[in-house]
C-alpha cells in the first residue's frame, strides 16, 4: 500500500514508538503520581521524561505548562473553554478544522461570545491585516491553524502575532507539529495545541496543550490528580489543573520516542524531504486540463497537503479507485473542515486530499501521479 493519508494519522509509525509503548506498558505501568511504590515511581519518572521531552520540541521552557492530552481536539477544547467566558468576542479564521469550529459555534449559539471570522483567499492565503481589523476592544483570543489540514496553506501565525502582542493566541498546531518548527517562546504564543499522533510520530490517543505563564484556565475535566487529594477543589498548579485522571502512559512513552525520532532524523531535513515530495506531486499534476489542485500549489507555502478535484468526478470516487485499483490510501470528501472548503470553492463535494509523511518515497508520489493522470484522463 502507498499511504498518503499522513494529514489524518501518520503511518507507519517509526519501530522505537512501539518498542517504547510496549516496554512501558511491561515494566513501567504503574500510576504516575498515585502510590508510593516503585512501579508508581517508575511510572512518574516516565511521564516526567515524556513532558520534557516533548516541552523541549516546542522550547518550552516550563514543561509543567505542558498538558497531556488524548488528542488535539481535546487540547483545543480545553483551551476553548477554559479561557472564554460571557462577553468576549474571538476571532478566527476560515480554513478551520471543526474541532475549532464546533466548540466556538457552539459558544456563539449559546450567547456566551461573539465570533468574526476573517476570510482567506481561495488559495488558502490569510492576511494578518484582515485579523487585526477584525479586533475589537473586548476580543479575548484569536484562534489560528497553523496549517490547513485540507490543502496545507501554512497560515502567518507569527506576523499576526507581531501585530497583536496583547490578545492571546491560540495555534491548532494539529497539522505542523513535527513538520515545522515552532518555538512558542520566540514567538510569543500563548495557547498550542497539538495531535501526538501525526506529525509527531506518537501512538493515538496522544496529544497537548501548552499554557503560557499567566494565563489560567478553568478545568474541562475535574477529578483525581494524586495530589491535594484532601481538597474538594481541582488544584490550582499545573499540570495536576489540567490532567484530571489517569494518564495514556504507555502511548505518551510512544510520542516521546517519535519526538526523539525527529530530533534525531533533523526536522529541517523531514521538511525537506516532504517539501521535495510535495513539489514533486504539484508539478507532476499541473498543466492537465481536468486536474484541479486547490491552495498554494507551492511547496515553501504549504504542508505535505494537497488537495484536489478532477473535472466531473466525485472526490469520494477518486479515492476509492485510487485504493481499490492503485493501492493508494487518500482521503476524500470534507476533512472535518467545511468551512475551509467554501473558501478553497470545493464545497460541497469536497477534495480528494494527498498527504506525505517521512516515510514517503519519490517512487510512491510518481506512482500516484501515474494513478491520478490515469482516472483524469478516461472517458466519463
Ligand atoms: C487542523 C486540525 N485541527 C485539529 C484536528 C484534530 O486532531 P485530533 O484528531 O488529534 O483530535 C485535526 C485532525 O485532523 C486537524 O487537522
Amino acid at each position: 500500500m502507498i499511504y498518503l493519508d499522513n494529514a489524518a494519522t501518520t503511518f507507519p509509525k517509526p519501530d522505537a514508538v512501539w518498542e517504547a509503548v510496549i516496554s512501558c506498558g511491561r515494566e513501567k505501568c504503574g500510576n504516575p503520581g498515585r502510590s508510593g511504590h516503585r512501579l508508581a515511581a517508575a511510572a512518574a519518572r516516565e511521564l516526567f521524561a515524556a513532558r520534557e521531552a516533548v516541552a523541549g520540541f516546542f522550547h518550552i521552557a516550563d514543561s509543567s505548562r505542558l498538558i497531556f492530552t488524548a488528542n488535539a481536539t481535546s487540547a483545543l477544547n480545553t483551551a476553548l473553554y477554559g479561557l472564554l467566558k460571557e462577553g468576549d468576542h474571538v476571532v478566527t479564521s476560515a480554513l478551520e478544522h471543526n474541532s475549532v469550529m464546533r466548540p466556538l459555534h457552539t459558544l456563539e449559539q449559546q450567547g456566551v461570545i461573539a465570533l468574526t471570522m476573517v476570510s482567506c483567499s481561495p488559495r488558502g492565503e490569510l492576511d494578518p491585516a484582515d485579523v487585526k481589523k477584525a479586533v475589537r476592544p473586548d476580543t479575548r483570543l484569536v484562534v489560528l491553524t497553523h496549517a490547513s489540514n485540507v490543502c496545507g496553506a501554512i497560515l502567518p501565525i507569527r506576523e499576526v502575532k507581531a501585530l497583536l502582542p496583547e490578545i492571546p493566541l491560540l495555534v491548532d498546531a494539529a497539522q505542523t507539529a513535527g513538520a515545522l518548527p515552532i518555538d512558542v517562546q520566540k514567538w510569543g504564543i500563548e495557547l498550542l495545541a497539538f495531535s501526538g499522533h501525526k506529525g509527531l510520530l506518537g501512538p493515538m490517543g496522544t496529544g497537548g496543550l501548552y499554557v503560557a505563564p499567566g494565563l489560567q484556565l478553568a478545568p474541562l475535566l475535574q477529578g483525581g490528580t494524586g495530589s491535594r487529594s484532601e481538597r474538594l477543589e481541582q488544584p490550582d498548579f499545573l499540570p495536576d489543573r489540567l490532567e484530571a485522571g489517569t494518564p495514556n502512559l504507555p502511548g505518551l512513552s510512544g510520542l516521546r520516542a517519535g519526538v526523539e525520532f525527529i530530533e534525531e532524523q533533523g526536522l529541517e531535513n523531514i521538511r525537506n524531504h516532504e517539501k521535495r515530495l510535495t513539489g514533486l506531486l504539484l508539478d507532476g499534476l499541473a498543466g492537465h486540463d481536468c486536474i484541479r489542485i486547490h491552495g498554494p500549489a507551492d511547496p515553501e507555502r504549504q504542508t505535505g497537503v494537497v488537495s484536489i478535484t478532477l473535472d466531473g468526478r466525485d472526490p469520494g470516487d477518486i479515492a476509492r479507485r485510487l485504493d481499490r485499483e492503485f493501492g493508494i490510501a487518500c482521503r476524500a470528501s470534507l476533512h472535518c473542515a467545511p468551512l475551509a472548503h467554501r473558501t478553497l470553492g470545493t464545497y460541497p463535494q469536497g477534495s480528494a486530499r494527498l498527504s506525505m509523511g517521512f516515510f514517503n518515497t519519490e517512487e510512491e508520489i510518481e506512482e500516484a501521479v501515474r494513478a491520478l493522470r490515469a482516472i483524469a484522463e478516461e472517458k466519463i
